[in-house]
């Protein structure tokens, strides 16, 4: 099989009209989808090498620049006609008037009825947007200032614990949302971070986890900052709890001790209050904001007592200006749009099944972490908005590693495996420290994966450079794997922001363009409500009555036998 040959354009199914606006047709019966059906009969064979030699200016065609980010997508299996007739698509998908009712508040997620404004969180003081008749952008700005202070007092020590020690740990716990946006952008801005405090995160209900994150601290020097939208989840809750306990126990068991080593970030006031914290130690965002795309709210305060208030405003300033880039840019020199159409066309003409993301820079190792669940939460969908079965692919599987560790791991794959793998590539001009030869190694790795991908290596190229005949066969490299470069000027607080923004609007874009909800998670529902009818069969002292089917039955019974004592 030839790579990219599997094609699900021409799925037979679309979905019903529902609450798709009058008169726009099914997906994939409007006409750009259909040309670029037809496109891409004539265009999947076309090599990159030859499109390379037939336009000695590809790479300055195909490139585009905002807010410091240069996206080279040359190296992509397409033509001016594909790019033109993608733009068409995403016209003929209303784009544009999404992108608008996103900004201007209206109710795009509609399964949950509810307006989509991570973009106000960091929008300027004085910008407003209106939801309900009221402005969002002013409530945002005060718990920014509320958590600037206290970030502040942290920092200085003027916030001490219970026995009157300043904090030099801070342990975030959440989970999802409120766990991988604060520690991939905590990671990412290290080089920015107080190196005198220690900055943890638990996630997992898995003991382990926070065992492991406090094994080494003093409760009186030590901060949980507990970060639940819903104050529902079990993993977090449970994760407090023990933190809870651990802090007593280390505290001399004084109940008033929470109130100076707990604060909360959440949207349920009551849950907080009922768990036992102070609700004047929490802040508070909006179910406007979606987990995934929350770590710029209050989610981020460990992030802001680690870099402090200015880098995380520097970081909110990034974000701003690919919104705005986002809004006001022609969709053919748009970052977020070329990004998100280039994903759709890979999707659902080629039929690639995932994106690997590939970050040269040890700092963004947990970028892909983060991508995953901003990706395949949001576009992990097979209804549409009007909740009828799409007729296509939507969400592609997001994976990566930092790069070069994955060239000793699965690039083999990328490069000589059957599958169609199209890859990011994110790099540095200038590194946060340079070392010796480090940098220029770094990125000349990346470039050469790219060239390597596209271009390949020839049997008769094999045959020049002296390769015996009877081991040609494994060593070519067909090459025509496409990819985008991202390349940056240098890892900040701004340019994170820009970079994340640019990824939270490349998922939107491909949500509009397949007409789904990005913005609801109803498929993560079922395993947590069956989890909670099997706790306490695994917790009861008496043998349950299991009516599981029976390969859930006997891993229960075979669990319960032999998990040995507390
Ligand atoms: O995994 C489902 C989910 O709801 C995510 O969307 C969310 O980020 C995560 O759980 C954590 O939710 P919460 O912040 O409400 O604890």
């Amino acid at each position: 099989m030839g790579i990219g040959r599997a094609s699900s354009w021409q799925a037979t199914e679309v979905p019903a009209l529902g609450a798709r606006p009058k008169g726009r047709l099914p997906l994939t019966e409007r006409p750009a989808w259909q040309e670029l059906g037809q496109h891409f009969q004539e265009v999947r064979d076309l090599e990159l090498k030859h499109l390379f030699a037939a336009d000695p200016d590809r790479a300055r065609h195909l490139a585009a620049e905002a807010c410091d980010i240069y996206l080279d997508y040359s190296k992509n299996r397409i033509t001016e006609v594909t790019l033109r007739l993608l733009v068409k698509l995403a016209r003929e998908c209303g784009l544009p008037e999404r992108i608008e009712a996103m900004f201007s508040g209206q109710r795009i997620n509609v399964s949950e009825s509810r307006p989509v404004l991570h973009v106000a969180l960091r929008a300027p003081r004085g910008e407003s947007i209106m939801v309900d008749g009221e402005d969002v952008v002013a409530p945002v700005h005060q718990v920014l200032d509320r958590l600037a202070d206290f970030a502040e007092r942290v920092r200085n020590g003027s916030w001490k614990g219970h026995t009157g020690q300043p904090v030099r740990n801070v342990v975030n716990i959440g989970i999802g949302g409120s766990d991988l946006g604060p520690r991939m952008a905590y990671e990412a801005l290290r080089h920015y971070a107080r190196p005198d405090l220690k900055v943890r995160f638990v996630s997992n209900i898995d003991g382990t986890d926070f065992v492991e994150a406090t094994r080494d601290l003093d409760p009186a020097e030590t901060l949980f900052v507990v970060c639940s939208k819903s104050w529902h989840t079990l993993e977090t809750l449970t994760n407090a709890k023990t933190a809870r306990d651990w802090a007593l126990r280390g505290l001399g068991g004084d109940a008033d001790a929470v109130a100076k080593h707990f604060v909360a970030v959440s949207t349920n006031a009551q849950g907080v209050a009922e768990f036992g914290i102070d609700t004047a130690n929490m802040f508070p965002f909006w179910d406007w904001v979606g987990g995934r795309y929350s770590y710029d709210s209050a989610i981020g305060l460990s992030l802001m007592v680690a870099i402090g208030p200015d880098q995380f405003r520097q970081m909110l300033a990034g974000m701003h200006a690919m919104d705005e880039h986002f809004r006001s840019a022609p969709l053919d020199a748009n970052l977020p749009v070329l990004m998100g159409l280039l994903a759709v066309w890979y999707n659902n003409f080629f039929g690639a099944e995932s994106v690997a993301v590939l970050p040269y820079d040890q700092y963004l190792r947990r970028l892909p972490a983060y991508l995953q669940q901003l990706d395949m939460e949001s576009n992990g969908k097979h209804v549409d908005l009007a909740g009828e079965p799409v007729g296509f692919q939507t969400g592609p599987i997001i994976w990566g590693e930092p790069g070069t560790n994955g060239q000793h791991a699965f690039y083999q794959l990328i490069h000589q495996g059957t599958r169609l793998i199209p890859c990011d590539f994110i790099g540095f001009c200038a590194s946060l420290n340079r070392l010796g030869r480090h940098q220029d190694l770094l990125m000349a790795n990346l470039l050469a994966q790219t060239e390597a991908l596209a271009f390949g290596r020839s049997a008769e190229e094999l045959r020049q450079a002296g390769i015996p005949e009877w081991q040609i066969p494994y060593r070519v490299c067909v090459g025509n794997r496409p990819s985008n470069t991202l390349l940056l000027e240098r890892l900040t607080p701004a340019s994170l922001g820009s970079l994340i923004a640019l990824y939270e609007h490349r998922t939107f874009t491909q949500g509009a363009i397949w007409g789904i909800d990005s913005f609801d998670q109803w498929g993560v529902e079922l395993g947590k409500i069956l989890a909670d009818k099997i706790i306490p069969e695994l917790e009861s002292d008496s043998e349950p009555e299991l009516a599981h089917d029976s390969s859930t039955n006997t891993l229960i019974r075979r669990y319960r036998e032999r998990r040995g004592p507390e």
